[in-house]
């Protein structure tokens, strides 16, 4: 039977039925998923049985693992989780709560600030692909907001002013928001910022789509007042709610998101009560996106020192 896919959403959010991920996939039903994730920008997939070997061998139909940080190796034990996956849940390598002071919750709290993975890493991520193995029963869903929607949206003027700027990122910037300063010299030394694009277009389609994050610090070449004024103004456009969908998890979801075309963010839920734990494969994207614009016919990102 070939895969069902039920559009949540015209074309930002679908689920797909029929389909058994833990098992090859069939050439049509991998080329049809790859069709639906550029029309969509979020799948879902329910009631999937995967483990780490099938979670990954799916997620690098999308492209090259990303390579893991190791942070918080004091707290989170290797074991708790395969190596290749992030740990994205409250627990701790027993599997029970994370401590109030923990350092990967204050960290994880800027999970709930908007932003797209990796994007403060020289290379970004592509898709990011979350499997929910326990859920909390109220809250802890995850939003994502369609910034090809929202670049859509803007003012021609807006579009023109801000096309070809660069941004600068740093995933210490949106911890730092949050209050989680703790670092250590070996981890900031990991994760220096990087630089992307504002405005960038998805090669499969052309369409084009705001590309920002709490994580950015900066747009290069801006006065310091006016680059702060129009990330907040352009992060307030891209989250308005006509642009967002909000997922009420299930058990055994498995949601993949582009990266490159989406932001999403955690929203509150109980903590210290119940257990929420997810795992996140994520997938590189092809380079920088600077590069990848620079190579587009008649696109030049602005010079900048
Ligand atoms: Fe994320």
């Amino acid at each position: 039977m070939a895969i069902n896919l039920f559009p949540v959403t015209p074309d930002f959010v679908a689920e797909v039925g029929d389909v058994d991920l833990s098992k090859p996939l069939s050439p049509e039903d991998a080329d049809s998923i790859q069709a639906a994730f550029l029309k969509y920008s979020v799948l879902v997939f329910p009631a999937q049985q995967l483990n780490p070997d099938q979670h990954v061998a799916f997620a690098e139909r999308f492209g090259p693992l990303e390579v893991n940080i190791n942070t918080y190796q004091d707290e989170v034990k290797a074991e708790r989780i395969d190596s290749r996956i992030s740990d994205v849940s409250n627990l701790d390598h027993e599997n029970t709560l994370l401590p109030a002071q923990s350092r990967k919750r204050m960290s994880g709290m800027a999970n709930r600030l908007w932003h797209t993975d990796s994007i403060f890493r020289h290379v970004p991520a592509r898709a990011s692909l979350l499997y929910a193995r326990i859920v909390a029963p109220i809250g802890g869903l995850t939003e994502f907001t369609d910034m090809r929607a929202a670049w859509d949206a803007l003012p021609e003027s807006m579009r023109r002013q801000i096309d070809g700027h660069i941004v600068e990122h740093s995933i210490f910037h949106s911890r730092a928001k949050v209050g989680a300063t703790v670092f250590t010299e070996r981890e900031r030394a990991s994760l220096p910022p990087a630089q992307q694009v504002l405005v960038r277009t998805i090669p499969e389609t052309g369409r084009r789509a705001l590309y920002l994050a709490s994580h950015a610090i900066r747009i290069m070449g801006l006065p310091e007042a006016d680059s702060t004024r129009l990330i907040e103004d352009l992060m307030a456009h891209a989250t308005q709610r006509q642009f967002v969908y909000s997922h009420r998890w299930r058990a055994d979801d498995l949601v993949i998101w582009d990266n490159r075309c989406t932001m999403h963010r955690g929203t509150r839920y109980e903590e210290h009560r119940w257990k929420r734990d997810m795992h996140r494969a994520t997938v590189s994207d092809v380079g920088n996106s600077i590069k990848a614009v620079a190579t587009e016919p008649g696109r030049h990102p602005q010079e900048h020192e």
